[in-house]
């Protein structure tokens, strides 16, 4: 048994702190009283070595490049599992059994119509306007519609607010992609299974029949599976933080999707291909990228390469990858992108710099090159991200509420102005 405490020695004087035991991975320091005690603080930039919260969902460790969602191995997950079951998973825990599955599918389904005044909301937009802001915005929106997820006091409560907003939230993706080309807007078909429907949402023309091509929607269930939690994240602690005001969860998961846009996060995946294309453009000269990326001077970087946990391959690039290599020949499609990534891939992974710094490719360098494959544009990347994080941010969410997480509000280290008097205009 290891050590179950930590001793801090300061100002003459020693203090004892609890160390809290995980399941698995990373013991925390229970600092709760340390301010009271020794009048400091901890200072974290980035919050690289503190918790926030003990969390009994997704786990993953990232020497390892391993990945749990409620204990199961991704690679067992996306093999045989699907996405609704992947939302019940996260959400309740377990792996449903078929009449738990049929009940939660029956529930999106009969949740899963959107109020035709969303429609006029979208209308507003300029075609031009990028998609992730478009959805941060409608999803904050839908609480004008539905005005009883907002006050979840009851687990009973935040069970239907989750199933609601799962319901609608692919209407609101699909929407936000017809937007931009300017197509009319599709309601559900209840028909079709959950991944299936938000397919036909996003490509079926009023003028066309439509192919359910199952290679694409395969590809499309596996991709959202991948990125459907992990953990503490940048934009899953944005959801928690705005929802430990309790704030409803339409506006705590429309806070969500305004992190994930950001380039350094989910925004990667648009950039990996932004950045894939631009070589190729200069040519494809792999290696002078690669270099622009060492030198401190540039501030490029290779989107799609290193993450704060993953200190070796992230499990689901590898997964991602393979998938991209199946699609593009079941598709019978030659991307140079591919071929410029695994060069890069290559080149990066076997120069000091990136082996130094434990720099590999993490879920963002692929997945936009399935994406572009299945004829999703490069700005919707980050929308099909949301789509898949939707039920971890839920998951999450409601982990917090349940276990009654505080209001957040860190704390910090003041480094301003001493105390000084107010000096009036004419005399500065
Ligand atoms: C996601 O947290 C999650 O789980 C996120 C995510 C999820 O599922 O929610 O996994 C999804 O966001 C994946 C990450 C997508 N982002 C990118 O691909 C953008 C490119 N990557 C980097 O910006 C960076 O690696 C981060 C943001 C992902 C992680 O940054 P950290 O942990 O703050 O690391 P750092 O910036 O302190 O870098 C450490 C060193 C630095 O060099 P030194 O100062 O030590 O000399 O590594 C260098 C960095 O300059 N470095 C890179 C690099 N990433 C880090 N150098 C070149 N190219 C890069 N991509």
């Amino acid at each position: 048994m290891s050590e179950n405490k930590v001793i801090l020695n300061y100002d003459g004087k020693s203090f004892e702190y609890p160390v809290v035991e995980s399941t698995i991975g990373d013991r925390g320091i229970d600092i709760s009283k340390l301010r009271d005690e020794t009048g400091l603080i901890t200072l974290d930039l980035g919050y690289k070595n503190t918790g926030a919260t003990l969390s009994e969902i997704t786990y993953l460790d990232g020497d390892k490049g391993e990945l749990y969602y409620r204990g199961y191995p991704i690679e067992q997950i996306a093999e045989k599992s699907n996405f609704t079951e992947v939302m019940y998973l996260l959400l309740y825990g377990e792996l449903p059994t078929q009449n738990q599955f049929q009940g939660f599918e029956a529930n999106i389904k009969k949740y899963n119509y959107v109020a035709e005044e969303m429609k006029k909301i979208i209308d507003a937009f300029p075609r031009s306007a990028h998609p992730m802001g478009v959805l941060s915005s409608l999803t904050s929106a839908l609480t004008a519609f539905n005005p009883k997820a907002v006050d979840v006091r009851s687990k009973e409560d935040l069970d239907h607010a989750a199933e609601m907003l799962i319901a609608k939230f692919a209407h609101l993706c699909a929407w936000t992609y017809r937007k931009t080309q300017g197509f009319s807007l599709n309601h559900a078909d209840n028909n079709l299974n959950y991944v299936e429907n938000f397919y036909k949402m996003t490509f079926r023309m009023p003028n066309q029949d439509f192919d359910m091509n199952p290679v694409v929607v395969n590809a499309l269930d596996k991709l959202l599976i991948l990125h459907a939690d992990h953990e503490q994240n940048c934009s899953t602690s944005t959801v928690r933080m705005v929802g430990s005001a309790h704030t409803g969860l339409f506006a705590s998961i429309s806070a969500g999707v305004s992190a994930l846009w950001g380039p350094l996060h989910g925004g990667a995946n648009q950039a990996v291909i932004e950045m894939l294309e631009m070589i190729e453009a200069d040519g494809g000269d792999v290696a002078k990228y690669v270099e622009k990326a060492k030198n401190k001077e540039d501030n490029f970087r290779l989107m799609g390469f290193g993450h704060r946990v993953y200190k070796n391959f992230d499990p689901r690039a590898k997964i991602i990858k393979k998938a991209a290599d199946d699609i593009l020949n079941s598709l019978g499609i030659h991307d140079k992108a591919l071929d410029i990534a695994m060069q890069l891939e290559k080149v990066a992974l076997e120069d000091e710099y990136f082996v130094e710094r434990k720099l590999y490719p993490n879920v963002d360098f692929y997945s936009g090159i399935i994406y572009r494959a299945l004829g999703i544009p490069t700005e919707m990347f980050t929308v099909m991200f949301a789509l898949g994080r939707l039920p971890g941010w839920i998951s999450q969410w409601k982990e917090m509420r349940l276990m009654g997480d505080p209001i957040g509000r860190p704390r910090q280290v003041y480094k301003g102005s001493e105390k000084r008097d107010y000096v009036d205009m004419n005399l500065r």
